[in-house]
């Protein structure tokens, strides 16, 4: 990948994965290592976070860097009409790194190839997430002691969750067998579903939200419908709590289940699930700072830590 950048998981080796696993154990063993000492890196989000954008500032801060960069780019030149070109050329002159979010599937991309140091994809319109795929790797890893012959059903909007499109790219090379359950309107793009048979990995489809589906896997992928990515408001209203997780339905699960979501959730996780020892999706949020500076450390060419 030119300049280190980290843009897609499909540019990741399973070498490459297994080796960001490591260091994010080792930087959640010792997490205040200054192995950015005197290192500025850029956040630029064309869109809204919480979670990303703290937790990868997080990581540099734990990490000895400095941080610069804007939330909210109705408060940058971006406004006046200055181009995603120029800005990533004026970024580059103050920074060692850029995280980017944007709204435009393939940004990232398109900044690795202008940018003269290392571009970090926050997430680009519905396309990847490639960092959050880091995060839900390890914390599949940490919770099931291995990434190998899982059974992971992903439940919501699996037709513009990037979070979905990246992990079944990073899951792709430890044998899963995916369920999806999302209603036809939010169906797993084709693109997906041809890759995943070229790689011959079992899958089926579902629009039910069924107890059955839920006891037969290890991990519960719930997602969010992307309400920002729709462009008929009443297709969204249809839509939007279709699928809801209740407590109970999990009273006949696999023990070893586990209960993920990249957050934010708007209403389809019941509170009563937060208190099921199922429930990992905040420890999910927390693993995203160790799975971020594991990262950075990687694009800023610490091989070793
Ligand atoms: N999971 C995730 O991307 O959350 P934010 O949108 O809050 O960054």
């Amino acid at each position: 990948m030119k300049n280190n950048s980290f843009v897609s998981v499909a540019d990741l080796t399973k070498d490459d994965i297994l080796r960001l696993m490591r260091k994010a154990t080792e930087f959640e063993n010792n997490p205040n290592q200054t192995i950015l000492e005197g290192k500025i890196c850029a956040t630029l989000f064309f869109e809204p976070s919480t979670r990303t954008r703290l937790s990868f500032e997080t990581a540099v801060n734990r990490s000895g860097g400095r941080v610069i960069g804007f939330s909210d780019a109705s408060t940058t030149s971006s406004s006046k009409g200055e181009t995603l070109k120029d800005t990533i050329k004026m970024v580059s002159n103050y920074a060692d790194l850029i995280i980017m979010r944007h709204y435009l599937e393939g940004a990232a991309r398109y900044a690795s190839e202008i940018s003269d140091i290392p571009i970090i994809n926050a997430g680009d319109g519905a396309n990847q997430h490639p960092s959050q795929t880091m995060l839900d790797l390890y914390s599949v890893y940490k919770t099931q002691g291995t990434l190998e012959n899982l059974v992971i059903t992903m439940v919501g909007d699996l037709k513009y969750g990037r979070t979905v499109h990246s992990l079944i790219v990073g899951m792709s090379y430890f044998k899963p067998s995916f369920r999806f359950i999302a209603p036809e309107e939010l169906r797993l793009p084709e693109i997906y579903r041809q890759f995943m048979d070229s790689q011959h990995l079992p899958y089926e489809e579902y629009t039910d939200f069924s107890e059955d589906v839920i006891n037969r896997s290890d991990i519960l992928y719930m997602t969010r419908v992307q309400r920002e990515r729709f462009t008929d408001l009443i297709e969204y209203e249809k839509v939007k709590n279709v699928y809801i997780l209740r407590n109970s339905m999990l009273a006949g699960s696999r023990q070893n289940l586990r209960v993920l979501h990249p957050l934010p959730r708007v209403n389809e996780i019941a509170y009563d699930v937060d208190d099921n020892t199922k429930a990992y999706y905040f420890e999910q949020a927390k693993n995203g700072i160790y799975a971020r500076q594991a990262i950075i450390s990687e694009a800023l060419g610490y091989k070793t830590i």
